[in-house]
């Protein structure tokens, strides 16, 4: 559904994406791994188009990007949530989750749909309860990332790129979150899941990438490869230590 070819990415001297190449398929989760600083934001950004390639390119369904901006890959299909939560701090709760529908100067849900619309979205994966008419800005981060969560679903999303989105969430959110995540690969999207936790990674990959220093170590099916080789692939260095203690 989604490839990624030879893309490069340097920002000056540092390389954060070199040579790599992803075959994503439509109705799965596709999990993304790599320490600190391996290229994963940057290849977020790049399939977001914030950030554009220095060379290569993606391809969706056969057809390159050709002007690869925010709004192609919006009209395309792609709904990305980002490592940084970005809310409006002043909009409410339903402005903030509407704003990915709603275009820059014309609301796009009439007034009397709009909390119902925002209710809905969230009552998809929300177990906390999130107060629609709140700014945003005055909720606790693991709120404020359940709103992001729940723009990006407000545009019904064919492919939905999730960047360490759990880690501000409770046990109940969290779990949430996964369960309509399987959901929606089976109903053919494809999720691009961005983690570090080796569990999350085990219960809901269906295929793994792994990023080191900014190249694809490799792409294979879940159950291929034990946590611990995982580990050794991603982290070679951080594996033999753990191995030696
Ligand atoms: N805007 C930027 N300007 C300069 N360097 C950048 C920029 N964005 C990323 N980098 C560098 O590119 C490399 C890859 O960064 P990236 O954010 O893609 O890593 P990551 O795998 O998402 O890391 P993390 O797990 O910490 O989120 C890092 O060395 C980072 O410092
Ligand atoms: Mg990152």
């Amino acid at each position: 559904m989604l490839e990624v070819q030879t893309i490069s990415k340097r920002y000056g001297e540092t390389i954060a994406l070199q040579n790599a190449s992803i075959a994503f398929r439509a109705g799965t989760i596709h999990t993304i791994l790599g320490e600190n600083g391996s290229g994963k934001s940057t290849l977020v950004k790049l399939l977001s188009g914030i950030v554009q390639p220095d060379s290569g390119t993606i391809r969706l369904d056969g057809h390159a990007f050709s002007g690869p901006n925010p709004a192609s890959f919006q009209a395309a299909g792609f709904a990305t949530v980002f490592q940084e939560v970005l809310i409006a701090p002043d909009r409410s709760v339903t402005d903030n989750i509407l704003l990915g529908l709603d275009g820059l100067l014309k609301r796009a849900v009439p007034r009397g749909e709009r909390r119902g619309r925002a209710a809905g979205i969230l009552a998809r994966f929300a177990r906390t309860e999130v107060p629609l008419d709140r700014p945003a800005g005055l909720l606790p981060l693991a709120a404020q990332q359940l709103v992001v969560l729940a723009r990006a679903l407000a545009r019904d999303p064919k492919i939905l790129i999730l960047d360490e989105v759990t880690a501000a969430l409770d046990f109940a959110d969290r779990e949430a979150v996964f369960a309509l995540m399987r959901n929606l690969a089976e109903e053919g999207r494809l999720i691009l899941f961005i983690t570090h936790r080796m569990d999350e990674v085990m219960a809901l990959s269906d295929r793994i990438s792994i990023l080191r220093g900014g190249q694809v170590v490799r792409t294979e099916e879940r159950g291929t490869s034990s946590p611990a080789e995982l580990l050794r692939a991603m982290a070679p260095q951080t594996a033999a230590e753990l191995a030696h203690a």
